[in-house]
């Protein structure tokens, strides 16, 4: 049997243009993701995947107008209370990455309850990015160590220390990115952490993504040699 991927990281583009599409408000695009995402949730926990991550909201994604950025922290807000039952049930461990200081005090408060409700599930851990950037998380991690030096010696400024204090820490790397909608961009997803990730672009918006996606990002995921830059191993293609 082939080894459980450890963390399926996912950009989950094309909710607007879904919606679009079908002459309907984007709202309705970003509704169908939260189905998506149920989805796709239960698909990981039948293949033994240890984390799925989703970029619900980036610190970009504030450009958008009032109405959208409020309907999506709406869905985020129901995601978090609504599920909560089910994700115990499931063994799923909510975590959410990202600032929450520009973050309603209603909603970091639900973010508080629904991560130490399940804080001791283990079958998945499902991380949602939440006004989060990669280089946001990189310049966090950094201002950590710093913050955490003593004074009396030069700071330890080493990869192992900064990733320490990323937003991800003791969260495995991913595995396998994946970004639905046909776009070809990290969008300043998870920069650090996916360093050697496997990346797979898939054309279906991310509302039509569903299981066979998903096996085929894992069929693509199976056929790569990872070498982290060394040389394959004898024997492998
Ligand atoms: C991407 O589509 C969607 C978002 C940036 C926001 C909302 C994400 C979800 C509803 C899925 C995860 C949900 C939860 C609750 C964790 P887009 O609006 O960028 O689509 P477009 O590129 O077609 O405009």
């Amino acid at each position: 049997m082939s080894e459980a991927l450890r963390h399926i990281a996912i950009i989950t583009d094309g909710n607007g243009r879904w919606a679009t599409r079908r002459g309907r408000p984007r709202l309705v695009g970003h509704d169908a993701g939260v189905a998506a995402l149920d989805r796709t949730i239960d698909a990981c926990l039948a293949r033994s995947v240890g984390c799925l991550s989703v970029f619900a909201f980036s610190q970009e994604n504030w450009k958008r107008p009032a109405t959208e950025i409020a309907n999506i922290f709406g869905i985020i807000k129901r995601f978090l209370c609504d599920r909560l039952a089910v994700a115990l049930e499931k063994g799923v461990r909510i975590k959410v990455i990202g600032d929450r200081g520009r973050l309603d005090p209603a909603l970091r408060g639900d973010i508080a309850h629904a991560e130490l409700a399940t804080a001791a599930c283990t079958r998945l851990t499902l991380v949602v990015a939440v006004n989060y950037s990669g280089r946001w998380d990189i310049v966090q991690a950094a201002n950590k160590v710093l913050a955490d030096c003593d004074g009396t010696s030069p700071p330890v400024f080493d990869e192992r220390t900064l990733a320490s204090r990323l937003a991800t820490s003791g969260i495995p790397e991913p595995d396998l990115l994946i970004r639905t909608a046909g776009e070809f961009r990290l969008s300043n997803f998870l920069l650090w952490q996916s360093a050697y990730a496997e990346l797979f672009f898939c054309g279906c918006p991310w509302p039509d993504f569903g299981e066979k996606d998903l096996d085929q990002a894992i069929a693509f995921y199976r056929t790569r040699q990872r070498t982290f830059g060394g040389v394959p191993q004898r024997g492998a293609p």
